[in-house]
């Protein structure tokens, strides 16, 4: 079966949201490289792809055009040095509309302890992180397309200091507001 990627994401976008509910979990396991090996059901009722689909495609398959690149530089940046990643994505559904993630990802292991893929539970994110973030990301989009990746990296920079704080602080303090 054909490996699913963002190429082959809906490319009519629109503004229905879909909420997680309070005490739900989405889980997904990838490969090295970000091939989903593992999906839990929410996971496929959230993103409306079936599990089918799911398994073996690329995990853009649901990167929102909202969503900066560099949240993803970052993640990847951490989580391959064997670092946690927490924040909040943005993610498209199979039916153009959305839904927000508070996103953790971290490394799988072998007992040799060599990183053989990855591993991400995404809660319900706090109303106020939304509010708060979704302006910062816009931001950092608009800065992307004019300046590349490099544009926003440095006012990424800017915002942390301005704020006097660093971007772990700044996400667990969010959704904890
Ligand atoms: C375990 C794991 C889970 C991920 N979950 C998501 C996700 O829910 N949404 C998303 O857009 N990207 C997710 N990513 C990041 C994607 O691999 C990818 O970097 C991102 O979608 C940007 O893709 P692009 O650089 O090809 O545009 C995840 C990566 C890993 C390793």
């Amino acid at each position: 079966m054909k490996r699913l990627s963002k190429n082959d994401a809906p490319k009519h976008i629109t503004q229905n949201e879909k909420v997680m509910s309070e005490n739900d979990f989405i889980v997904s396991k990838t490969d090295t490289k970000g091939y989903i090996t593992y999906c839990n059901q929410i996971f496929i009722e959230m993103s409306g792809y079936t599990k089918e689909e799911l398994i073996g495609a690329n995990h853009n398959l649901i990167r929102h055009p909202d969503m900066p690149a560099v949240a993803f530089a970052l993640a990847w940046d951490l989580i391959k040095n064997g670092k946690e990643f927490f924040g909040f994505v943005k993610n498209l559904k199979k039916d153009g509309g959305f839904y927000w993630v508070f996103a953790y990802i971290t490394a799988d292991y072998d007992t040799r302890g060599n990183i053989i893929g990855y591993s991400s539970f995404r809660r319900k994110p706090s109303k106020a992180a939304l509010e708060a973030i979704v302006p910062v990301y816009k931001l950092l989009v608009d800065a992307e397309k004019k300046g590349g990746m490099k544009a926003s990296n440095d006012l990424l920079a800017v915002f942390l200091k301005e704020h006097n704080t660093t971007y772990n602080d700044l996400v667990m303090n969010l959704q904890k507001s």
